[in-house]
């Protein structure tokens, strides 16, 4: 009888741990991207890659498309990586952000070397180089790009990269027209942290597309990166869900899509059921704001397992859990959050 009863308890569990349907398919149904940051090696693991296209429509490139794996040696080009994510994802019906064009980290040890000596022109031209390069290679296969990340400090000033070193501040805009040109169907992105909400920061990176757009540089979107910590997304907490709703409204203003390109929620020690819920209910919250803003077209999770996820080492957490899926590639709570927000009925604006 007991052993019976254990059988019917096990079953249920299991069952419970199903997803009715998986989140692309949510998604599909309203026009809606639900992304993953991916790396290739990864999709070697049968796991890791059912998993991805089973609930995905969209991937993003964790790290293999920066320049300094993508152009490792000046005018050598390592493609294999990003070509073999892109065959994935096409083979499964998935769309691909590319991440990142230009960048302060991941600048190619060649490029450190030689840029005191570079004048401006010079600078323009390996620049233009590169993203003519990558751009033209995926043309029509990389439907979004990260184009410059991270350029804005929290003071709002623009970062001291060593592109605005070489170049000067119309770096960031010569990066766009140089994309479109390669590129002209591809979605244009400006990509920052901290600039979720109303604040300093997402003041600056507002005026600057809301400039962009004056003048007709390509632009089509801002991507907010959505690095959060688990318990903070509430009123008066650091990420105040009105305060994110009305920066997403103001970009939307403009006529510029918003994706929340790197969600993930981290939390200090290890991840107690107390925490797991509460991380829940904050993927859902950020799912439906998205959801809620015309504007906000896409999110994208920076991972989607616990057992790879930049977190647990840039944080110096090993117990961190901050993805949607366990480390043995089973729904969290989380999980559930998101497939309900996708499954809510479209409300009326
Ligand atoms: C991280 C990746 O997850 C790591 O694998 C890589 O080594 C370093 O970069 N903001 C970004 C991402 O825009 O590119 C970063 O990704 C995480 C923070």
């Amino acid at each position: 009888m007991y052993k019976f009863l254990l059988i019917i308890f096990l079953a249920s569990a299991t069952l419970a741990a199903q997803p009715a349907e998986p989140l692309r398919e949510l998604a599909e149904a309203r026009n809606f991207y639900v992304g993953a940051a991916i790396q290739s090696r990864l999709l070697l693991n049968d796991d890791y890659a059912n998993t991805l296209s089973r609930e995905f429509n969209m991937i993003a490139t964790e790290y293999e498309t920066k320049m300094c794996e993508i152009q490792p040696f000046q005018g050598l080009y390592d493609f294999a990586a990003t070509d073999a994510m892109i065959e994935f994802a096409e083979a499964h019906d998935m769309a691909v952000r590319g991440h990142t064009l230009l960048w302060h980290e991941c600048f190619p040890d060649w490029l450190a070397r030689q840029s005191a000596q570079l004048n401006r022109e010079e600078a323009i031209a390996i620049m233009q180089d590169h993203i003519t390069t990558v751009v033209e290679r995926y043309k029509g296969r990389i439907s979004a790009w990260d184009v410059v990340n991270e350029a804005f400090e929290d003071d709002g000033r623009l970062r001291q990269t060593p592109w605005l070193q070489m170049i000067g501040p119309d770096y960031i805009e010569m990066a766009f027209q140089f994309t479109h040109d390669a590129d002209p169907d591809a979605l244009l992105f400006y990509n920052d942290y901290n600039a979720e909400v109303m604040n300093t920061k997402s003041d600056a990176v507002y005026e600057m597309v809301a400039d962009f757009v004056a003048r007709g540089i390509p632009i089509h979107g801002v991507g907010l990166q959505a690095h959060f910590i688990t318990g903070t997304i509430r009123e008066g907490g650091h990420i105040n869900p009105i305060r994110l709703t009305e920066n997403i409204e103001r970009i939307g203003e403009l006529g510029l899509q918003v994706h929340i390109t790197e969600l993930d929620l981290r939390h200090d020690g290890p991840a107690t059921d107390y925490l797991l819920n509460l991380q829940a209910e904050n993927y859902g919250e950020i799912f439906d704001i998205c959801l809620a803003a015309e504007a906000c077209t896409a999110v994208i999770t920076w991972g989607f397992t616990d057992r790879h996820t930049w977190i647990p080492q840039f944080f110096n957490n090993p117990e961190a859990a901050p993805l949607l899926f366990d480390r043995d590639f089973m729904p969290k709570p989380a999980y559930f959050a998101v497939a309900a927000a996708l499954a809510q009925e479209e409300t009326e604006e």
